[in-house]
């Protein structure tokens, strides 16, 4: 199963690269010669998408519409239909993604976010479509000890094959000590709208926000979900060192002769 639409959610504080995004919201802070969220289009794009729905917070709205919607369509993006919707209150990651519901309709989607950026050569989407086997299905990476308080883990069902497997459940920042396993999820997804129907129903979790995570791991209990393990991780532009790493690596891209 594929997806012609995709939803970004880039509605977040970004309170960790502040002094950056006081004004500035972090989907716009500039990688090189562009904005961070307009990777994520472009891989969206080459993913198959002719749809993108960006969920975004009412101070940055306009600013992110303005940039790719404003009069003279950026080179590559000029056929796609883009959108924006409001989260109005941070409510956590589960909730901007359930804002996109009305524009999805009973579409599957794939779901992008903003803050993180493949590394060039690094598309993952169309694995993940190969994955799902008609299920929604989650992108994953081996985790260090470290890193299993910072992102969703999830519970294994079956062995890893040709790097997919079947998932079984999943825990928001569980840390090293309560992890099932040391797969995080990292930033890409294919939902089937069923997803939709989870999160209306979700209560918060984790930090008082509704977590993705606890949808995926509704879905997943009912064995409605599968993993695929990247190669490679994400370059994630939400705190200054990943910036920094990001800006090193895709400037490289561009600019080979820089040492
Ligand atoms: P983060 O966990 O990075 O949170 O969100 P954040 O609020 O953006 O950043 P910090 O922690 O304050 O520095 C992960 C993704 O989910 C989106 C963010 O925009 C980012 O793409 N998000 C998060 C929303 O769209 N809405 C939310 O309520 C929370």
């Amino acid at each position: 199963m594929t997806a012609t639409v995709a939803v970004i959610p880039a509605a977040g504080r970004g309170t960790r690269m502040r002094p950056a995004t006081r004004i500035v919201p972090k989907a716009l802070v500039t990688v090189v010669d562009r904005p961070a969220v307009q990777y994520v289009v472009e891989e969206a794009v080459r993913g198959g998408a002719d749809e993108v729905i960006m969920v975004v917070d009412l101070d940055a709205g306009h600013l992110v519409q303005q940039h790719f919607l404003m009069e003279g369509r950026l080179p590559g993006l000029e056929d796609i239909k883009i959108r924006v919707v409001v989260q109005e209150e941070p409510l956590g990651l589960g909730h901007a993604v359930w804002e996109a519901a009305e524009a999805v309709r009973d579409r599957s989607f794939f779901c992008l976010l903003a803050d993180n950026i493949v590394r060039p050569g690094g598309d993952v989407l169309p694995a993940l479509a190969a994955a799902s086997q008609g299920n929604s299905a989650v992108c994953l990476r081996r985790l260090t000890d470290e890193f299993l308080s910072k992102y969703g883990v999830v519970v294994p069902g079956s062995d890893v094959v040709d790097r997919t497997l079947d998932v079984i459940g999943a825990v928001e920042k569980p840390g090293p000590e309560h992890a099932p396993s040391d797969l995080g999820l990292i930033g890409r997804y294919l939902f089937t709208p069923e997803i939709f129907e989870v999160l209306a129903k979700l209560p918060p979790g984790h930090g008082g926000e509704i977590q993705l995570t606890d949808a995926i791991d509704r879905l997943a209990s009912s064995g409605k979900c599968r993993g695929y393990v990247a190669e490679e991780d994400l370059l994630d532009v939400g705190t200054p060192r990943g910036l920094v790493e990001a800006t090193w690596v895709l400037g490289r891209s561009q600019f080979p002769d820089l040492e």
